[in-house]
């Protein structure tokens, strides 16, 4: 393990060239760099990084396609893109050191969840454009294990290959581990019964009851996986099975900041790449909100706290913030319902309204009605604001065979 003034060296000597590197090759960073009086040379503590411009979104759209990129274009050897729900999807890009750095960072995240060479992995995040299935792919490889590379969707088949081939881990979206559950059940196999031991979850948020509800249903242990296409893809930090306190920032790559911190550290992650050649990304503004801790399990890199959710995905509600991961954690708590839900706003007169629309749990005792009043009435004690529940018959919510979309936002603007 490395010790700390050796990983603050190291940062130091690897934050200098990437900010050299990116003010060299990329004319938005020199642009940006220039307007606000900075020069890579004035780098000279790892401090320094907060005199530098933020990158957004926005920069990269505005490059779309391929203007980020540092290097010739015949040295990026592969590229994704994040759909984005709006607009042109931001592209990102890869030498073959990227992808190789990628892999052994992947490799590192597996590994800390419990991953161990020879395990058999399924991975059911969706390859393509999206980072998820290639890079759990070629990380599960590095490390040693054998891949079976399903990707999202058809779900029946899913659940045939992970009876039939065995699994010891799974790779997927928590919402999508839902979908299996039910599948499972639906073909009337114990879920408990399944070879798997661990799911590594990521990609959207997820909550420590949703962890308890899939670790229970599943008997497995379930951990979180975080990452952004912008930074690399998944693999920028892993929670470690053995405390499973949130994730450890793999720091020798990427240097994470919060900015915008309120009173108990929380508050916007930004990222700066260390090594990445084809792409790198100096202070990117990720929009989720979280805060940085120090470590436990792996002593030298710092944690960040499970992210509670996005600065986008906040919804502010007659003055009162609410995230869709506090509506998660109480409908899981409350008796009667299942965890598919979905947050609807509308606006049918002058106010906003928010619908929790929840299906109640098959078999349950309970009327759906009175468990949707009891959901209403523990999100006014806890949250301080009074949402209409509308329960609805178990199946009948769309599931995600990827990213869930939880809110729906059907006001005018
Ligand atoms: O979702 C990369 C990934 C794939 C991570 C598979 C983990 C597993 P993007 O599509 O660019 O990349 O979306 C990145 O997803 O800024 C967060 O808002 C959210 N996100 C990713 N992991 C988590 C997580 C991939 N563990 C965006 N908890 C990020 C909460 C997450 N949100």
């Amino acid at each position: 393990m490395i010790s700390p003034d050796k990983l603050a060296a190291l940062q130091l000597e690897r934050l200098q060239w990437s900010l050299e590197h990116a003010y060299r090759n990329v004319p938005l960073y020199r642009e940006k760099f220039d307007r606000a009086g900075v020069h890579p040379s004035d780098c000279r503590r790892l401090e320094d990084l907060a005199r530098f411009p933020f990158t957004t979104k926005e920069d990269l759209r505005a490059s779309y396609p391929f203007g980020m990129f540092a290097v010739p274009r015949e040295e990026v050897a592969r590229v994704h893109a994040s759909s984005g729900t709006t607009g042109r999807p931001t592209v990102v890009g890869y030498t073959r050191r990227d992808l190789d750095t990628w892999a052994d960072v992947m490799a590192r995240s597996i590994r800390a969840a419990g991953g161990r060479p020879g395990d058999i992995v399924h991975v059911a995040y969706g390859y393509g454009l999206f980072t998820g299935g290639l890079g759990a792919h070629y990380g599960a490889e590095r490390l040693g294990c054998t891949v079976v590379p399903v990707s999202g969707g058809m779900t029946p088949r899913q659940v045939q290959l992970i009876t039939d081939f065995r699994p010891d881990v799974i790779m997927v979206t928590p919402s999508y581990m839902l979908a299996l559950l039910e599948e499972f059940e639906a073909q009337g196999l114990d879920p408990r019964e399944t070879s798997l031991r661990l799911g590594i979850f990521g990609a959207e948020p997820w909550t420590e009851e949703m962890r308890e509800e899939i670790e229970s249903r599943f008997a497995i242990d379930a951990v979180d996986i975080y990452g952004l296409s912008e930074v690399i893809g998944p693999g920028v930090a892993q929670e470690c099975v053995e405390t499973k306190d949130g994730l450890h920032v793999w720091e020798d790559h990427f240097y994470p900041e919060i900015v915008d911190a309120g009173p108990d550290g929380t508050g916007e992650l930004v990222f700066t790449s260390l090594t990445k050649e084809a792409m790198p990304v100096i202070r990117y503004r990720t929009h989720d909100l979280t805060r940085l801790l120090p470590g436990t399990a792996m002593p030298a890199f710092r944690r960040m706290e499970r992210v509670r959710g996005r600065t986008d995905d906040m919804i502010i509600l007659r003055g009162v913030n609410v995230f869709p991961t506090q509506i998660e954690e109480i409908v899981l708590r409350t008796p009667g319902l299942s965890p598919h839900f979905v947050i609807e706003l509308s606006r049918p007169g002058r106010l906003d309204v928010m619908t929790v629309r929840v299906e109640s749990a098959p078999g349950t005792p309970l009327s759906p009605v009175s468990a949707g009043q009891a959901l209403a009435r523990i999100v006014k004690d806890t949250i301080g604001v009074t949402v209409e529940v509308d329960p609805v018959a178990p199946g009948t919510l769309p599931r995600s065979a990827g990213k869930l979309q939880r809110v729906v936002d059907l006001r005018d603007n």
